[in-house]
């Protein structure tokens, strides 16, 4: 899958203001910061894209990226930033619940986790709450390039034994810097996508 073309088409909060087409897509989940922006500016083959920051946060609204007029890359605000009161929280978990439950066109769902250190307790939630709604799910470790070259093949069998999956479940070792593991991201998605 290599894209040639990228539009903004939605930013959105709530199902009335979803695109229309039907085309397929995939959603990128993950706490705050994890690295859900860089990953699709890197799927895009675009720098700053999808807006990166160094502060947690940074993407508040499910935003649709239409992929080659034929599918959308939908960049999900991340959870567990600690910043925002509990309404607003309440507010985020229903905006996604809704939008994983109710989006007929979702084929999929890349689930970012930080790739250095062992899943947190979100991780653990959003892998017990995908797997309760059967919804395919693609685990990227983020951030690899901070870990010694070595280090990648144990910490992957940590994060998979940690994590429970599966041998179908796959999870990718992903750095946005060195883009070691986008070609099986791609392929995943092409997987999911046709
Ligand atoms: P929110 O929008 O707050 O949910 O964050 P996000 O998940 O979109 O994270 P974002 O892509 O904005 O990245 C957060 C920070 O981590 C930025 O400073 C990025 O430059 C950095 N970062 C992301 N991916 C990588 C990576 O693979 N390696 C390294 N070293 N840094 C990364
Ligand atoms: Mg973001």
């Amino acid at each position: 899958m290599k894209v040639t073309d990228v539009e903004m088409v939605m930013s959105a909060v709530d199902p009335k203001q979803y695109p229309t087409t039907g085309h397929p897509e995939i959603g990128f989940l993950g706490r705050s910061n994890v690295g859900k922006s860089s990953l699709t500016n890197v799927l895009m083959n675009r720098k700053d894209y999808a807006h990166t920051s160094g502060q947690p946060g940074k993407t508040q609204t499910l935003n649709f990226y239409e992929i080659n007029h034929s599918m959308y890359f939908v960049d999900v605000p991340g959870y567990g930033y600690a910043k925002v009161s509990k309404t607003e929280r309440e507010k985020w978990a229903t905006m996604i619940e809704t939008y994983l439950t109710q989006r007929k066109t979702l084929r999929g769902v890349i689930n970012l986790i930080d790739g250095r250190h062992e899943p947190s307790d979100y991780d653990f939630q959003m892998r017990d709450w995908l797997d309760y709604y059967h919804i395919p799910v693609l685990y990227v470790a983020t951030k690899v390039d901070k870990l010694a070259k070595s280090k990648i093949p144990h910490q992957q069998q940590m994060l998979r034994r940690e994590l429970e999956l599966d041998e179908d479940e796959p999870l990718v070792m992903f750095s946005a810097k060195t883009k070691i593991g986008q070609d099986q991201i791609e392929a995943w998605i092409e997987q999911q996508a046709h």
